[in-house]
């Protein structure tokens, strides 16, 4: 019997599928095992190791024995450092109850969708959108509705497009703004755009802005500077993406104070709290958060720059430039395979490992995800292999 399916799951335990990249991450580990050399761009994680001085101040915290748990809204000194850094980044200060401390910014998803979407209901967001999204509505029994995007105009989309898509049963849009997957950044006109119809139909906004320190072209902008978080927008952010930290699961939301309680609530019941020792450490990130910052955006800027050309001498490929965090979404669909296919072939025949976007939702099926927070010695090869994979198809 196969060990894997003799177990009868609950309703909600069957709709649970988790992310795809940890899959192909896991798959492409037993490859390696077997003596295969793989060039990874499917995990959107960085070659760069996570500042020294954070590290110093985690271990300095350890020797202090802030090792106990801690309170489930987040260490006090640690909520007091983003309450600074919201106000000198965003010009708005939030309260302290409107501030809570996750780990990461990933089971946020969960938490503020559990909380204020029900079964049956629904939430608007692009196609493609990040995987946990998904994942999340589907667990849960709620529609995604989609607005779909692609590369031909660089997976932009005219917020009237969200409007369209609203039911008497919508309840919340999520804005993802640097976009993963597609490296999308929304206009300021944009964001207010969409706030306007969320008031109108009184939505709640989920902004997902973990990449917001990682914009190449044009500048971020918070929805949560339109109403400070005290209304109906839910900002959430963490330590992963703009310091190399994604092994430390830090991250935070921004929020009405009675969304803020009940997020710590739940977070309370699942993991109690984020260990402390790791969140003082992560004061030191983010009170030198400018001087961190521009290593990783320097590196990231100058690799995108490397792959983009790369990309541009394969002709079985389309792309566009992507404004901000670190992935493109190659459409492979002239190499007569979509997404799926290309990335196992790709994987298997020519030892590039790229993340399929059919987990980002209908709209990426035609299309593989490669991160590019990677050296540029790896890039230069993993371009020509997935030219070699293209050519192969
Ligand atoms: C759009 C988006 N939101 C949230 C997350 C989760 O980040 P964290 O490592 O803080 O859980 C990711 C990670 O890839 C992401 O891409």
């Amino acid at each position: 019997m196969n060990k894997l399916n003799h177990h009868t799951f609950s309703d909600f335990g069957e709709r649970i599928v988790g992310q795809s990249m940890f899959a192909i991450l896991d798959k492409a580990k037993e490859l390696e095992r077997n003596g295969k050399h793989l060039i990874h761009f499917e995990i959107g994680d960085s070659h760069l190791e996570m500042p020294p001085e954070v590290k110093k101040s985690a271990s300095l915290a350890m020797k202090s024995n802030h090792t106990h748990y801690g309170s489930s809204f987040g260490e006090h000194s640690l909520r007091l450092a983003i309450q600074k850094a919201v106000k000198e980044d965003f010009g708005f200060k939030p309260s302290l109850p409107q501030i809570v401390v996750t780990s990461g910014a990933n089971p946020l998803i969960y938490y503020v969708i559990s909380i204020l979407v029900n079964p049956g209901e629904e939430v608007i967001l692009t196609d493609p959108s990040f995987v946990t999204y998904n994942a999340v509505m589907n667990m849960l029994k709620i529609k995604d509705v989609r607005v779909k995007v692609n590369h031909k105009n660089n997976f932009r989309f005219d917020p009237k497009e969200i409007e369209k898509k609203i039911t008497s049963k919508t309840r919340l849009i999520v804005i993802n703004s640097p976009s993963n997957p597609t490296g999308a950044v929304y206009s300021k006109k944009d964001i207010v755009e969409i706030y306007k119809i969320a008031k109108k139909h009184n939505l709640y906004i989920l902004s997902d802005e973990i990449y917001s320190q990682l914009i190449y072209e044009g500048a971020h902008f918070s929805a949560g500077t339109i109403d400070h978080c005290l209304e109906r927008v839910i900002v959430t952010n963490g330590f992963s993406k703009p310091f190399a930290m994604t092994g430390w699961r830090v991250g935070y939301a921004i929020g009405p104070e009675d969304i803020i309680n009940k997020i710590a609530l739940l977070s309370q019941t699942i993991i109690s709290c984020v260990p402390p020792f790791l969140q003082d450490a992560c004061i030191t990130a983010l009170t030198d958060r400018k001087k961190f910052v521009k290593r990783y955006f320097t590196e990231y800027k100058k690799l995108r720059e490397i792959v983009c050309s790369e990309l541009k001498k394969i002709k079985k490929i389309e792309f566009s430039k992507p404004d901000g965090a670190f992935y493109i979404m190659i459409d492979v669909s002239k190499t007569g395979m979509n997404g799926d296919g290309f990335a196992k072939h790709a994987m298997e025949n020519h030892g590039v490992v790229l993340c399929p976007g059919s987990g980002f939702g209908e709209g990426g099926k035609n299309y593989v995800r490669m991160c590019y927070a990677n050296t540029a010695k790896n890039l230069l090869e993993g371009c020509q292999r997935l030219h070699n994979a293209t050519e192969n198809a």
